[in-house]
């Protein structure tokens, strides 16, 4: 068995149990492949017909979810039917009457929860999935249909769950042109052109994919909103496909441009002061609602990166957003007002500038306002402390938005299992309420008295045939909407339950592949950003290293703002003696954060640090930094020899596609290492450790590497090539 950073790689390896040979699958099923299970004859007794009383959308998604789960995963037709022993029966106590009949204990369940239970009905054995409402129905259909999937027992069932979360969002970063900001799946899966007479049949399966782990709304377009999305046009072709998704639990939200009552309304004004530009936002939300009655809101990204917003009328982050949000009021809806805000005026520490802007203006929000915060205060980084606003805005709605697709994090090809990094926000403690604050508690309403509560995602879903471009990308889709639902799940037990549905149970393969998948995360943070260093990524794209870079126009674009290499050492100075980030946390992490007990995670974040500091493992900082390079780079390789071994555990179509990505993976961990190498020792000058090879070209040629096209960019004229 092999070890890296304390996780264990199994080396010796079982033959399969599959007698048949593995068939090619190419990832479209996702996680509801439902192929047949081994042990049928365990299983068919139990799950022999579907009993479902009363209709609608929901209950026939259900039933139909059942009837193609149930099928597929016994090899047998199971089809609705009376009740018999092994009966699945489904409803809500209003639409069943023999729901009805057994008085369950709903009443702690709410809108979304479900309960399965082995009972006795009409002296046959069955299990019942029932809810308060149909969409509950459905959710408990699908985690039956988990518990067979992975193999679970199901002849004594007896599981009430219900989401910790009631808003668990997606945001597709998707322009109306079919491109994607940031996508590495291919293009857009919203084929506008053809909506809304043409729906394709991938929406429905994409609503079946989200609601099996519980998503229960999407947005749309970009937050770097075309203003197009909200025209009559495009909302009779959003109504379309709001039909598709509702029965699914999912409800359309749109990405609303701040400037729309000047550009869509032909206002003077986007003022949220002006009442004509309040009459305006009424009207637009008005007709959204006559056609979309259960429309979510907007997510709104204002005042951002060149986004219109409020502060181009002089007027709060918290009048803006209240302006649309008393709109939406009257039918229900909600604003996600990103808090994703710096300014190119503003010489503050860009990592302290949301918080000054948003801090006081907490109580300010309207009730249906949710303040969307990223989980760090730069940009998804592949490691940040969590933002400080968590736990400093008590009389707000604050909603975590995580990156779902991985612009920093190796994009399409590098296995990084994200899970783990929305665990360590959940889990991070603000000690604003003193021990156990933590961000879970704060999204969930619990720690600060919220009725309201949200967790978003941006997805990183396309129209490549696997979804998401790689087929271990699936999970962080997966893993989203498991720990949307409960934020309590562990990293580790969404990693089996996604395998064995994606690929095998078989323990073998999964004994070795969840620790490979949890020492992901850590290996991306070593060969990139270790030690807390952080956008130090190629301008634009953010393809690939530039800790070099220095002559973009906004100083906080630039890598070396972040870095601050010098001669005397490396890292932001973040202390009170420098920008005082550390004092939007609570006290005692603040004084953490500024002294020498700061975790080395995150040194680099928050200190600037001599290149000859003694660190706790007793090397220098600058050997230190090469061996987390270094550490990376055979995370990967290892990794690499993990899946080199489960060969005959996965078809050969996904087995050889991972296989050549991690091969990508580890010559690119190669290139940010030996990039990176070069570009610091310029600084420090100090030898490369004993052992440690040195980079192997000078850093003028890692300098000149150039991609003049990488997916996920922003359309622009590429320099003229160079032979
Ligand atoms: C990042 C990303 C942009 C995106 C922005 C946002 O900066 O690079 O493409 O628009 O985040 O979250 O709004």
């Amino acid at each position: 068995m092999l070890r890296i950073l304390g996780v264990a790689f199994f080396a010796l390896v079982t033959l399969p149990a599959l007698t048949s040979p593995v068939r090619a699958e190419d990832g479209y099923d996702l996680w509801l492949r439902y192929r047949p299970i081994e042990a049928v004859a365990q299983y068919r007794p139990l799950a022999t017909v579907i009993v479902s009383e009363g209709a609608s959308p929901s209950l026939d998604a259900a039933k139909a979810e059942l009837t193609r789960g149930l099928s597929g995963l016994l090899d047998k037709p199971v089809s609705a039917g009376a009740v018999a022993d092994g009966a699945v029966v489904i409803g809500t106590p209003l639409s069943s009457p023999l729901i009805a009949g057994l008085k369950l204990p709903l009443n702690t369940l709410g809108n979304e929860g479900y309960l399965i239970r082995s009972v006795a009905l009409n002296g046959h054995a069955v299990t019942v999935i029932a809810a308060n409402s149909d969409i509950g129905v459905l959710y408990g259909s699908f985690a039956f249909l988990r518990l067979i999937q992975t193999r679970q027992p199901i002849n004594r069932l007896d599981i009430a769950s219900a989401p910790r979360l009631k808003l668990r969002l997606l945001n597709h970063w998707d322009n109306l042109d079919g491109t994607i900001e940031r996508g590495y799946a291919g293009h857009s899966i919203f084929d506008w052109n053809k909506m809304p007479d043409y729906l394709d049949p991938r929406y429905t399966v994409m609503a079946r994919a989200d609601a099996s782990v519980g998503i229960n709304g999407i947005s749309v377009n970009n937050v770097s909103a075309d203003v197009w999305m909200l025209s009559s046009m495009y909302i009779g072709k959003l109504a379309a496909l709001a039909d598709v998704l509702r029965p699914y639990g999912i409800r359309v939200y749109v990405a609303a441009r701040f400037s729309a009552p000047i550009e869509l309304g032909k206002l003077k004004t986007a003022d949220p002061a002006d009442p004509t530009v309040q009459a305006w936002w009424k009207k637009e939300v008005d007709s959204i609602y006559r056609r979309i009655p259960d429309f979510g809101g907007f997510v709104v990204k204002a005042n951002s990166e060149g986004q219109p917003g409020p502060r181009d009328y002089d007027r709060t982050q918290a009048e803006g957003a209240n302006v649309i949000a008393d709109a939406l009021a009257p039918h229900g809806g909600i604003v996600f007002w990103r808090a994703f805000v710096y300014s190119e005026k503003d010489p503050t520490d860009r990592a302290k500038q949301a918080y000054n802007e948003f801090k006081p203006l907490d109580g300010k929000f309207r009730d249906n306002v949710f303040v969307q915060t990223k989980n760090g205060a730069i940009d998804f980084q592949p490691r940040e402390p969590a933002h400080p606003m968590f736990g400093a805005m008590p009389k707000t709605n604050l909603a975590l938005e995580v990156q779902i697709t991985k612009e920093y994090l190796g994009q399409t090809t590098h296995l990084v299992y994200l899970p783990v990094l929305f665990k360590e926000i959940l889990d991070w403690d603000t000690l604003a309420k003193g021990k156990g604050s933590t961000v879970a508690k704060v999204i969930d309403g619990s720690l600060e008295g919220h009725d309201r509560s949200a967790m978003v995602g941006v997805s990183n879903i396309g129209d490549d045939r696997n979804w998401t471009g790689a087929q271990f990308s699936q999970a962080d889709w997966y893993g989203f909407g498991r720990l949307a639902w409960d934020p309590s799940l562990s990293a580790d037990g969404i990693a089996r339950e996604w395998l064995g549905m994606t690929f095998t149970n078989d323990p073998a393969f999964v004994n070795q592949v969840v620790p490979m998948m949890i020492a992901s995360r850590e290996a991306v943070v070593d060969y990139m950003t270790p030690l807390g260093l952080h956008h130090q990524f190629a301008t634009s794209h953010h393809y690939g290293p530039g800790p070099w870079i220095d002559d973009l126009a906004r100083p906080e674009w630039n890598p070396v703002y972040y870095n601050r290499a010098d001669a005397k050492g490396l890292g932001f100075d973040r202390t009170p003696s420098g920008s005082d980030a550390t004092a939007q946390y609570a006290p005692p992490l603040a004084k953490l954060f500024s002294g020498p007990d700061i975790p080395d995670r995150y040194l680099l974040w928050f200190q600037h640090v001599a290149w000859d500091h003694k660190m706790r493992s007793g090397r220098t900082l600058w050997d230190e930094l090469v061996v987390h390079y270094d550490t990376g780079i055979a995370t990967v390789a290892e990794m690499r020899k993990a899946w080199a071994v489960m060969k005959p555990y996965v078809d050969q179509q996904r087995w050889s596609q991972e296989t050549a990505f991690l091969a990508i993976q580890e010559k690119e961990a190669q290139w940010w290492r030996d990039a990176c190498i070069a570009y610091f020792e310029t600084f420090s000058h100090m030898p490369m450790p004993a052992g440690h090879a040195p980079p192997p070209h000078d850093l003028a040629y890692y300098k000149a590497i150039y991609f003049p096209y990488v997916p996920g960019a922003a359309p622009h004229k590429p320099k003229d090539p160079v032979e």
